[in-house]
């Protein structure tokens, strides 16, 4: 009896965050190096069907970096990173939109819908709802950055509540164009600045920012980050995810979190409890 008395209290814990949530939008960017293994996904889909179940409404925005490097180099294609962002080739982004829009992003679907949401897969080329340009064809290639989300795509999938799993994959502006491989974080950012998000959650495979020191660091301002990454603190994949928040804090977004994707339900940590787990991002 106790114990049910327990559960009880836990529920009557996270009314107020319940209630603050209620119809708000939450995007999610499920990056790459936290989808590891088969528990963790399993968990992952039973926090994004809780939250929508109270009444918020996830958006989920996958990477998918390690899964891509993988791929290509059983082929043995070459691929090279540059500030944390990929160099796209023709045949780099064939085998990216096979991994994220043919791989990552129905395996993602299916493990929603097999616990019971109506998930449905989208890249930014279905409707043409991300269109981007060259960031630097010279540099980078096919790494694009966004010019336009028809946020009504999202918005109405979500009205006939589906929850939308978008391959962070857009449509070029002319015809016949391959499209563009759009870093995952900043997909996210773009998306959730359009479509209205009250919060966005990074998860990935660290605890949040990390110092030099391997240390946790719970806030940061713009200055902050800006600071981090002149000394070279946040590097690599860290730089387009700080970079994404403060897009999106910029943009409208109330908040932004990167957390710890390997922790079993750290989003619901984030969302229903008043102890914030990672590094959150503040204006
Ligand atoms: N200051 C820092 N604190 C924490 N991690 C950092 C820092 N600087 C760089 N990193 C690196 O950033 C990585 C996270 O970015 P990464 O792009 O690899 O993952 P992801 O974005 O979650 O996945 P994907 O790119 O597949 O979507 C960490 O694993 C870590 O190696
Ligand atoms: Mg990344």
């Amino acid at each position: 009896m106790q114990k049910k008395i327990e559960t009880v209290k836990t529920l009557l814990d996270a009314l107020p965050f319940i209630k603050e949530f209620n119809k708000e939008i939450v995007v999610i960017k499920y990056g790459g190096s936290a989808q590891t293994s088969p528990q963790l996904k399993e968990k992952f889909a039973e926090d994004i069907l809780l939250m929508y179940l109270v009444g918020i409404r996830p958006v989920i925005v996958h990477g998918g970096g390690t899964k891509i490097t993988d791929m290509l180099s059983a082929l043995s294609i070459e691929t090279k990173f540059i500030d944390g962002q990929r160099v796209t080739t023709k045949e780099v982004m064939r085998i990216a939109e096979m991994i994220l829009s043919g791989e990552i992003n129905k395996d993602l679907v299916s493990l929603l819908n097999s616990h019971g949401a109506k998930a449905i897969g989208i890249s930014g080329k279905d409707a043409h709802f991300i269109t981007a340009k060259a960031k630097d064809f010279a540099k980078w290639g096919l790494t694009g950055n966004i010019t336009n989300v028809k946020a009504n795509v999202v918005t109405r999938l979500m009205d006939e509540k589906f929850i939308p799993v978008i391959a962070p994959i857009a449509a070029g502006e002319e015809l016949g164009h391959p499209g563009f491989n759009i870093n995952a974080d900043l997909c996210a950012s773009y998306v959730a600045k359009a479509i209205g998000a009250n919060k966005i959650m990074f998860l990935t495979d660290t605890a949040g920012v990390l110092n030099n020191d391997k240390e946790l660091l719970d806030t940061l301002t713009k200055n902050e980050v800006e600071a981090l990454k002149a000394d070279g603190t946040i590097h690599g994949g860290m730089v387009p995810k700080v970079d994404a928040c403060l897009e999106a804090i910029d943009g409208g977004v109330h908040k932004a979190h990167i957390i710890d994707g390997r922790l079993e339900h750290s989003m619901l940590l984030e969302l229903f409890t008043s102890a914030g787990v990672g590094t959150q991002i503040v204006k």
